[in-house]
């Protein structure tokens, strides 16, 4: 039985209050792995607080003349397990390509991060129905046969500041989840970890969660309220038993 994974990605947000008590959801968990990717500036207090951390975006390359970046390995060297690749934001924002992506996958597990890395389709794509092409697309590149945990993000369902969006419905997300497995290859199938992101909330958690193919979460508003946080890690352990 694969284990839960429940990440927090906090985005340029600062910690929430109280992050770094021993006392914090953000913790991890005998039952269930739960990791936080904060800004660079907060990395070093999770760290400290023994908070299971990781950057939302490093350089592939260790070192060099590339200002206003830091590298995987750097994150790594300081006490960083995991590494996020491939969000959404970064697609977007920083024009990522898949392939590019796929690089930081390697230098992450070259250095010893786990990364974690996100595929998933627009709104423009998913009513074009392009869902399964984007997804297959956006896998190839990766190394697949290596130790890897993807999180599927359907963009359309990212909350962004509002609390409205809607998240997939189980079913459909099971469904995108057993074909995204269904694409891995089959010494690792059972085995990889596939999260579930998009407005995931202590309201919808048991449900996305009970699906066999999800695996756990990737959280961004409501891993901002340690309170829902809590919440959401907890139905993860209650599934568990
Ligand atoms: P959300 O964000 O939970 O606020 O929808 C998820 C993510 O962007 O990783």
């Amino acid at each position: 039985m694969r284990k839960y994974l429940i990440a927090g990605n906090w985005k340029m947000h600062d910690a929430p209050e109280g992050a770094f008590d021993p006392s914090s959801p953000y913790h991890t968990h005998a039952s269930v792995d739960v990791v936080v990717f904060p800004t660079y500036l907060d990395l070093q207090s999770c760290i400290d607080s023994k908070i299971l951390c990781g950057p939302q975006h490093g350089h592939t390359e260790a070192h060099g003349a590339h200002t206003g970046d830091v590298s995987l390995s750097m994150c790594k060297k300081r006490g960083c397990l995991y590494a996020l690749c491939g969000h959404s934001d970064r697609r977007a924002e920083h024009k990522e390509t898949s392939e590019e992506v796929a690089a930081q996958v390697v230098a992450a597990l070259e250095c010893g991060l786990h990364p974690i890395v996100c595929i998933g389709e627009t709104l423009e794509q998913k009513n074009a129905g392009e869902t399964e092409k984007v997804l297959k697309e956006m896998i190839a590149p990766l190394p697949t046969e290596s130790k890897i945990t993807i999180a599927y993000e359907p963009v359309w369902a990212i909350s962004r500041g509002d609390p409205n969006t809607p998240a997939a419905t189980p079913e459909d997300a099971q469904t995108l989840h057993a074909l995204i497995r269904s694409l891995l290859p089959e010494d690792r199938r059972e085995q990889t970890r596939i999260l579930y992101g998009g407005s995931m909330k202590p309201e919808n958690a048991e449900k996305l969660l009970s699906q066999p193919d999800i695996d756990g979460g990737l959280i961004g508003g409501a891993s901002l309220k340690p309170d829902a946080f809590a919440q959401i890690v907890a139905v993860a352990s209650n599934l568990s038993k």
